[in-house]
């Protein structure tokens, strides 16, 4: 059977890094807040002339280098944004043009925080449905210019990056040990709308607007959440939490992640934990995590990764795969 295997990754980070202790002039807050009760401690912020188009383009060059590919290669770019450049076109079209691709074709995919898992299922349709053969996902956001930089309950959770990662068609015995993905669970549900949400919009407002989030309500359903749609995956592939090398959760709130492991039962030396660095990057915050423990050597060819993702809609996600 065809498996979307991963060829490449990458990753993408402003430069300009903003430190828990540069908001206690800025609004009423603490490091030693900010560090208990979500395990941020930095995250990077985009300068005027880094946007989601430049990120994700910088984040799509290092995959590609990394998979040994030019953009000759891809036939399709998926980019999982909720910060588009423009309301249109698609951001994706754009980096499709930066890489001076004008082949094959790229849509933006809007999941909030699960726009990458969301992403990574939706491409390995295409490729297991026989539409493309070497696809592009990238999670990229700039988040830092939708929030109110007044409101100290949301605007010391986010930051800017970009993730990207090129998956390609390949043969498996349709057996555990195949490379690739190997199961997707998506979900959502829009009876949390108003949970998490940005007060602007095309066709409301007229304006881009602020991101809004009833932190507690969204804390209060996130590792319920998180833990079936990982049950569910688990359930698919036939696989138990034993069976996993790596977990790469969403990177919101160390609590919510160390919960959700704990629920589980991974082992905490197998979860992957970023959000120390980049605070919450939305949809680039799978594909960073991803890019570090790459970097460093822990995930390696053949080893079996869980990526999931929860945010706005509600929406949340989990793929399983083996790297
Ligand atoms: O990526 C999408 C998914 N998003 C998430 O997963 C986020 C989920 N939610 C969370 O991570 C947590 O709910 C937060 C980190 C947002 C908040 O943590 P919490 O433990 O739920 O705190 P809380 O909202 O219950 O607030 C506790 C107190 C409040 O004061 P009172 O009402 O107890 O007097 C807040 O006003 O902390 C106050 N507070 C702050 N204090 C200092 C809120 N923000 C800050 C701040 N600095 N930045």
């Amino acid at each position: 059977m065809i498996r979307s295997v991963v060829r490449g990754n990458g990753a993408a980070l402003p430069r300009r890094i903003m430190k828990n202790a540069d908001f206690e002039g800025m609004v009423e807050t603490s490091d030693e807040w900010i560090v208990q009760r979500t395990g941020i401690r930095q995250r990077h912020v985009a300068a005027d002339d880094e946007t989601t188009a430049s990120l994700g383009e910088a984040a799509a060059r290092a995959a590609l280098d990394s998979a040994g590919m030019t953009p000759a290669d891809i036939d399709l770019i998926i980019l999982a944004t909720s910060t588009p450049n423009n309301t249109f076109p698609a951001t994706s079209v754009e980096i499709q043009n930066r890489l001076g691709m004008h082949h094959g074709f790229a849509f933006d995919l809007q999941a909030v925080c699960s726009g990458f898992v969301y992403a990574v299922a939706t491409a390995d349709l295409y490729i297991r449905g026989g539409l493309a053969k070497r696809v592009l996902v990238i999670g990229s956001e700039t988040f830092s210019r939708i929030l109110d930089w007044n409101d100290r309950s949301t605007c010391v959770l986010f930051g800017d990056g970009a993730g990207a990662l090129i998956l390609e068609a390949g043969e498996g015995a349709g057996a555990i040990t195949d490379r690739g993905v190997l199961a997707a669970s998506l979900r959502s549900d829009g009876v949390h709308k108003d949970k998490l949400f940005v007060d602007g919009g095309p066709s409301t407002t007229g304006t881009v607007g602020h991101l809004r989030m009833e932190g507690r309500e969204v804390f209060k359903h996130a590792v319920g959440m998180i833990t079936d749609v990982i049950e569910a995956t688990f359930g698919e592939a036939g696989i138990t939490a034993q069976d996993l090398d790596w977990f790469v959760p969403h990177q919101a709130n160390k609590r919510i992640i160390d919960a959700s492991a704990k629920k589980l039962g991974i082992a905490e030396q197998k979860v992957v934990v970023t959000v120390d660095l980049h605070g919450n990057t939305s949809a680039a915050s799978v594909p960073l995590a991803l890019a570090v423990a790459v970097a460093d050597g822990r995930i390696k060819k053949g080893d079996l990764v869980l990526l999931e993702a929860m945010g706005g809609g509600f929406t949340w996600g989990a793929v399983l795969l083996r790297w």
